[in-house]
């Protein structure tokens, strides 16, 4: 019951939140004079196989709004998540209304049904993913975690989001990152040496933390 609380409690402060974000975009659109969309120019936006002709390029590059906004368990949890539509509410039911492609979105709000988004980057559920791991990385090669786009190429100019990679997801593709980190191996080894081994030293985060063994099969397949 308490959990539940919490979770109602989070869903109305976002969306609180989500309205004062849109009530600071309006007199910033019209300071700038920028010009609102038309039906016209969203339908050059390529369609690609999503329900919504979404445009990263438009919210992420031009409206400068930050990925974690909308993918808000990228730093918290397994899966990035796509968002869920009362957080595009948050902006829309102010923004945007003389759009049809904003009116499906609203639609969808009002039906209280979840937009089926097509999901373009996907790994076998064989593997094991695990987004928090890589965003909030801090080590000598990531001292800031690895960037959204180092794994997702520039999302942000993509007016259709489309996977560049053809090798994103692959065994290869991982393998190739994770050989790249320092002390990535010697963790296993490490563990019942002396304090001040090499292998130890480097089998450490540099706040003192043991790294997991990235090339071992389990760390990735369950
Ligand atoms: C922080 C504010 C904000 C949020 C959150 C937001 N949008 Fe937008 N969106 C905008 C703005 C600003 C425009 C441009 C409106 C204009 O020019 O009239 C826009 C335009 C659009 C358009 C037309 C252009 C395009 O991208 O095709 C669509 C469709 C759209 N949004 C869908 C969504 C969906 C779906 C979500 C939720 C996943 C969402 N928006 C979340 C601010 C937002
Ligand atoms: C306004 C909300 C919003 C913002 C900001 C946003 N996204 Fe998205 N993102 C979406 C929506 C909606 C989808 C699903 C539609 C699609 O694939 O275009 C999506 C899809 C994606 C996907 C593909 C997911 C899949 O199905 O495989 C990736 C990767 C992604 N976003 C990364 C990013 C990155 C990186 C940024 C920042 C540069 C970002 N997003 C900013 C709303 C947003
Ligand atoms: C180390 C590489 C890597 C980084 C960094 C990364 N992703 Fe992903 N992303 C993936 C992989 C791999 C998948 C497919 C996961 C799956 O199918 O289980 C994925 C899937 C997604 C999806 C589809 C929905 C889901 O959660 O499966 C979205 C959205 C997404 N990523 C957004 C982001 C955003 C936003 C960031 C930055 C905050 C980010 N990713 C950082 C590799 C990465
Ligand atoms: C661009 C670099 C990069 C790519 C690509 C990448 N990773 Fe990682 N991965 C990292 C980093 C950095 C860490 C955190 C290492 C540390 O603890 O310092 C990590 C950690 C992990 C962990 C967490 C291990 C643990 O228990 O803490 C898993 C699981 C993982 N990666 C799986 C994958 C899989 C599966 C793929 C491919 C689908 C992948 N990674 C692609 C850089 C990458
Ligand atoms: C860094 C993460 C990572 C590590 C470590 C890793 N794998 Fe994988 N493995 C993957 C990914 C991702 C795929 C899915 C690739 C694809 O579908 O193209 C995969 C696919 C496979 C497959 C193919 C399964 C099938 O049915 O297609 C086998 C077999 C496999 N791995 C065995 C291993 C073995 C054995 C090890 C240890 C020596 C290992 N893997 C270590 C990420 C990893």
């Amino acid at each position: 019951m308490k959990y539940h609380r919490i979770a109602f409690e989070r869903v109305s402060c976002a969306l609180a939140f989500g309205v004062l974000v849109a009530l600071l975009w309006m007199p910033a659109l019209a300071l700038a004079q920028v010009e609102l969309l038309t039906d016209a120019k969203v339908a050059q936006i390529p369609a690609g196989p999503q329900p919504i002709r979404f445009s990263h390029q438009i919210h992420a590059g031009q409206d400068l709004i930050s990925c974690e906004y909308c993918h808000i368990y990228a730093r918290r949890s397994d899966v990035a998540g796509v968002p869920p539509v009362r957080i595009c509410m948050g902006c829309h039911q102010l923004v945007g209304q003389q759009l049809m492609e904003v009116q499906k979105v609203v639609k969808y709000w009002t039906d209280q049904t979840p937009i089926p988004w097509v999901k373009i980057f996907d790994v076998p559920d064989f593997v094991r993913f695990a987004h928090f791991k890589h965003v909030t990385a801090n080590n000598e090669v990531y001292p800031n975690g690895v960037q959204c786009q180092t794994c997702h190429g520039p999302i942000e100019t993509m007016p259709t989001t489309v996977k560049q990679d053809a090798n994103f997801g692959t065994m290869g593709w991982c393998l190739q990152c994770h050989l790249t980190i320092p002390g990535m191996m010697e963790r296993k080894r490490a563990e019942p040496a002396s304090e001040g081994s090499a292998f130890l030293k480097n089998a450490k985060t540099p706040k003192g933390h043991y790294r997991p063994h990235l090339t071992d099969c389990l760390t990735c397949h369950k």
